[in-house]
């Protein structure tokens, strides 16, 4: 694996599980490949699950770790080519992405949607950026459009607790003050269409998503309706993806929040979530501490899809 960005790159699903399921059996089984290689973290925005686990992954393979918050003492980046740089910014990423590839033998990187222009969060600017200037294998640790280390933690979880071979598996939009990007749920629907499960999104109108990644799963705006017979909810925030209100928040309407009410008409649904969450506005307190609920053992995971994603890499150097 050259790189890791999305669920194409990790190949077959089948082998890609039973390889994270052998290594949760035996984290530190190759711990000595990374002996001598070094993985650079470079964080443009907050994190705490996968800072830790990432780091710990890197860890199990005996890699040294080094973690960089772009925000918090390095220098602010200048990320647009041709821009005088007579403002606050005094250095060009152009340049700070070959200094960080030149210490290190891989690179996460974590730079989500800006908000500023949808074309180039689409196109991943900065994210491609690091896979061309980096002289490195880049994976991704979240970027604009896809969190695909979380989406890998969330199947290997579906698969350790499903009882039939193709469950039902609704992503629900839930409220949240905020807006905040489309990459969570993007990358969990291309992973779960690729997984072919019985797969339902549901959102009020307005809340479509990129076709590209909604590709051959059903939408249904009732979100009852949905949840019917459910085994797994995966509930989420995202701002708007379509036209003039890309990036909007356009409801917050708590009708939407994952209660008992919803997961009564369930199959006995497991209720997942990648954290971090608003209570009681995504989710009530009793659901997410209910008995079904898999968000520890989902954020557990992502040591285990970590570890899988930075093995595969070393093993290409
Ligand atoms: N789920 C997830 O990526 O968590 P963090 O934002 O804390 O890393």
């Amino acid at each position: 694996m050259k790189n890791f960005t999305c669920v194409n790159d990790i190949g077959n699903l089948d082998v890609a599980i039973k390889e994270a399921l052998e290594i949760k059996a035996d984290r530190y089984r190759y711990d000595t490949l990374g002996k001598n290689k070094t993985a650079m973290l470079v964080f443009f925005n907050s994190s705490l699950r996968t800072r830790l686990s990432t780091q710990k992954a890197a860890l199990n393979l005996g890699m040294n770790v080094i973690v960089l918050d772009i925000n918090q003492g390095a220098w602010k980046l200048e990320t647009e080519r041709g821009v005088i740089m007579d403002g606050d910014r005094p250095e060009h990423i152009l340049e700070a992405i070959p200094v960080m590839g030149s210490y290190c033998d891989i690179i996460g990187v974590r730079s989500f949607a800006r908000f500023e222009n949808k074309a180039d969060d689409y196109n991943e600017v900065i994210l491609n950026q690091f896979i061309r200037h980096s002289g490195r294998p880049v994976f991704s640790m979240e970027a604009a459009t896809r969190h695909p280390l979380q989406s890998f933690a969330d199947l290997i979880t579906i698969e350790e607790h499903k009882t039939v071979k193709r469950p039902k598996v609704v992503l629900t939009w839930a409220p949240h003050p905020k807006a905040l990007p489309q990459a969570v749920p993007n990358s969990f629907a291309e992973w779960m269409n690729a997984a072919e499960y019985d797969f339902v999104i549901t959102h009020p109108e307005g809340y479509e998503l990129d076709p590209s990644f909604v590709g051959n799963a059903h939408v249904e705006y009732d979100q009852m309706k949905a949840f019917e017979g459910a085994d797994f909810i995966y509930a989420k925030n995202w701002s708007a993806y379509t036209g003039d209100n890309y990036g909007k928040v356009l409801s917050t309407d708590r009708n939407w929040t994952v209660s008992e009410r919803q997961m009564a008409v369930t199959n006995n649904a497991y209720f997942m979530h990648c954290l971090p969450v608003r209570r009681n506005m995504i989710v009530t307190d009793d659901v997410i501490e209910g008995p079904r609920s898999l968000v520890i053992p989902e954020a557990a995971n992502r040591e285990i899809s970590a570890t899988v994603v930075l093995k595969r890499l070393l093993e290409s150097l």
